[in-house]
């Protein structure tokens, strides 16, 4: 690696107008090189479900063709970081392979609203959730000799007025649900590179932001990498470099401004030089990473992106045991879903898959005959009378019916927000018919985000199968006919409907501000706080199995906030067949003066039981697990009082509980 002192030097060799233009891109993905010093471009490219890489060898530069792994919703409830880490690990081969030097992503980006047009590309409404799941996939990424790129920093949670927006956050809620999960992402993992958002923040852009950027991100957490801007993010390039935004991507024609700005003094010089120096650090990594010749296996690749599917779908409802069904069973797959899944979502993130594969062709693959009928248009997720009546037809032939619906392409992309909460009509009609002519109805919902189930009451069982990557139709296939035990769990809470959601008053705000009025608590934090009862709550899943808690043990029932807390619970399948639980641990603060949600996640443990198995899931837990954002002093800390211990299901139900006393601030 080319040392610090090295890399000075060359920027010391650098003219003006170089280092200048080292600080915006060379075109849409490449970071500028410098022939007459041997300076390297570094090749960034979308994803992060997958690669949207260029063909720089063709001279439209087609996007080449790659595996579409699911997308981060469907990842999140895996709830799993070892396949996180698995995921990134592949990812980032896949990028040697196609000589990508950085991926853009992952995005971890609270989900603010299920309005948000691109929920399904980042992880959940949780911090800590989401900071663990992005350490696992850049410490995966990265182990291969390829950077990935945070974005978007921060409080980027709506596409509505992207690049107009501000952001009005009160400095707690910023610490505690907008900061949280990138804390730790780059103390855990330095992702080579953060992405700075297209929002601004409290009125100031966030490529222009020197206090998250410069004094939080650098000073505070230690972050050693570059900030590039999201495409077209920079309003102002010399305000860009001043706040430590060290690359401007992709390429602009504004590179005269920095050299102007330099010559009049309005920009000093070392601010410059810091910037080309990252620059510089990130090339020459990108060039020392680089395995030239690397190659990746596609068709292993399909068949791991069905595993990490089948380990995230969410088996939402499942009365009188209608799931798992029997391949001899007769059965009729209705909706054009079946056959053409809706895998992915528009934008930025769309991967040109290698193939897909339908729940319709995977059952055939198995041997198992069913009956099909489109219902509807794929594309509009309309109907017609003569659609209408074949799948009512159908399901009455069959014994049992597995009815796949959702949203289509037009409703879920990058640069938009739904204005609703809503199925297409046809859709929920849909469920209505099919369950007044068959008891035995299994739903399967392709969704980038929660929608309304009106209809809830009335089929047997209920499936979330979101954008699952092009494999999504063989991993479905395998929960059904219980190839696969389910043991996906929200990542999100599904609100009854979108009224009930915290941020609903203040979405997309007035004009350009938007007030993040709720505070802290969104998501389960509101939900909880203010007993309304979600139609499915953040952390729920069911499985085919039973697991028993018992036994919770904490080391200790008082200690002060600088001591750690070992708190161990035994856990054991009761059930007939091998499944995964998800252990999820919460902290619940007595009220004393601080303003709390009643618990908050702050552990959970994915583990593999065979029947009849029992394993003891250990967490620790240290001052950040128990602390709340300070404003007096501007730091975390801890309340002298009581906490709750609480190993639950899910955000709602609590299965176990102790207490221990913390001494802290009074
Ligand atoms: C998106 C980023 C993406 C970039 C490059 C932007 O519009 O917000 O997430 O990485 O484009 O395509």
């Amino acid at each position: 690696m080319i040392d610090k002192t090295a890399i000075k030097s060359l920027v010391a060799e650098l003219t003006l107008e170089e280092k200048a233009g080292l600080t915006s891109g060379k075109d849409c993905w490449l970071t500028k090189a410098v022939e007459r010093l041997n300076i390297p471009a570094a090749r960034t490219s979308d994803g992060p479900h997958g690669l949207r890489a260029d063909d720089y060898s063709r001279p439209d530069h087609a996007t080449m063709p790659a595996v579409c792994f699911p997308t981060a919703v469907t990842t999140a409830s895996s709830f799993d970081r070892e396949m996180l880490y698995d995921l990134g690990q592949e990812l980032g081969k896949e990028c040697q392979a196609y000589g990508v030097n950085v991926l853009l992503g992952p995005g971890i980006n609270m989900k603010r609203s299920p309005l948000c047009g691109r929920n399904f590309e980042y992880f959940s409404e949780d911090p800590y959730l989401a900071g663990q799941l992005g350490e696992a996939f850049v410490k995966g990424v990265q182990s291969q000799g390829v950077g990935t790129s945070l974005k978007h920093y921060f409080a980027n949670n709506q596409e509505t007025n992207r690049f107009t927006s501000s952001s009005e956050i009160d400095e707690r809620t910023i610490r505690e649900i907008y900061l949280s999960a990138f804390e730790n992402v780059v103390k855990k993992a330095q992702p080579w590179t953060i992405m700075a958002s297209y929002n601004k923040i409290n009125g100031t852009y966030s490529t222009a932001n020197r206090k998250y950027i410069d004094e939080v991100l650098r000073k505070e957490w230690g972050f050693e990498g570059l900030v590039m801007s999201d495409w077209g993010a920079t309003h102002d390039r010399v305000g860009a470099v001043l706040a430590g935004t060290d690359l401007t991507m992709p390429a602009e024609d504004t590179d005269g401004l920095i050299v102007e700005a330099v010559k009049n003094g309005s920009l000093p010089e070392e601010a410059l030089d810091l910037c080309c120096e990252r620059v510089l650090e990130l090339a020459f990594k990108a060039a020392e990473g680089r395995k030239e010749g690397a190659v990746c296996d596609l068709e292993a690749a399909h068949l791991l992106a069905e595993k990490f599917a089948a380990n995230s779908i969410v088996l939402l409802k499942n009365e009188s045991g209608l799931l798992p069904l029997k391949k001899t069973d007769k059965v009729a797959f209705i909706g054009a879903f079946a056959d053409k899944p809706r895998v992915q979502g528009g934008g930025s993130s769309h991967i040109r898959e290698t193939k897909v594969t339908g729940a319709l062709e995977a059952a055939k693959n198995d041997g198992i005959e069913v009956i099909y009928a489109e219902a509807y248009d794929r594309e509009t997720g309309e109907t017609t009378d003569e659609l209408f009546t074949e799948a009512v037809k159908a399901a009455k032939k069959a014994e049992k019916v597995v009815l796949f619906i959702g949203l289509p392409d037009s409703m879920e992309y990058e640069g938009g927000d739904r204005p609703h909460m809503s199925l297409p009509l046809s859709h929920d009609l849909l469920v209505r018919e099919i369950c007044a002519v068959n008891p035995n109805v299994a739903v399967v919902l392709h969704n980038g985000s929660p929608v309304e189930m009106p209809w809830i009451d009335q089929p047997k069982a209920v499936i979330e199968a979101y954008l699952g990557g092009q494999a999504i139709g063989a991993a479905v296939k395998d929960i059904i006919f219980g190839d696969v035990n389910p043991s996906g769990r929200l990542a999100e809470s599904f609100p009854k409907h979108l009224e009930a959601n915290p941020s609903y008053l203040y979405y997309l705000g007035e004009g350009d501000r938007v007030t993040y009025n709720e505070g802290v608590f969104i998501g389960y934090r509101y939900y909880e706080a203010k007993k309304q009862e979600a139609l499915f709550p953040f952390g729920w899943g069911l499985s085919y199995t039973r697991f028993e808690y018992t036994n919770l043990k904490l080391d200790k029932t008082e200690m002060t906030d600088s001591d750690s807390l070992t708190v161990s619970v035994d856990v054991k399948n009761v059930g007939d067949v091998v499944g995964k639980e998800v252990v999820q641990l919460y902290v619940a603060p007595e009220r004393v003066k601080i303003i709390r949600p009643i618990r908050e996640l702050k552990g959970f443990d994915k583990i593999s039981l065979e029947p009849g198995e029992k394993k003891t899931v250990t967490f620790v837990l240290s001052k950040r697990a128990f602390a709340y954002w300070d404003i007096d002093i501007h730091d975390w800390a801890v309340e002298t009082g009581s906490f709750g211990i609480e190993i639950c299901r899910n955000s709602h139900e609590v299965i176990l509980r102790g207490d221990v006393k913390i001494k802290g601030k009074e």
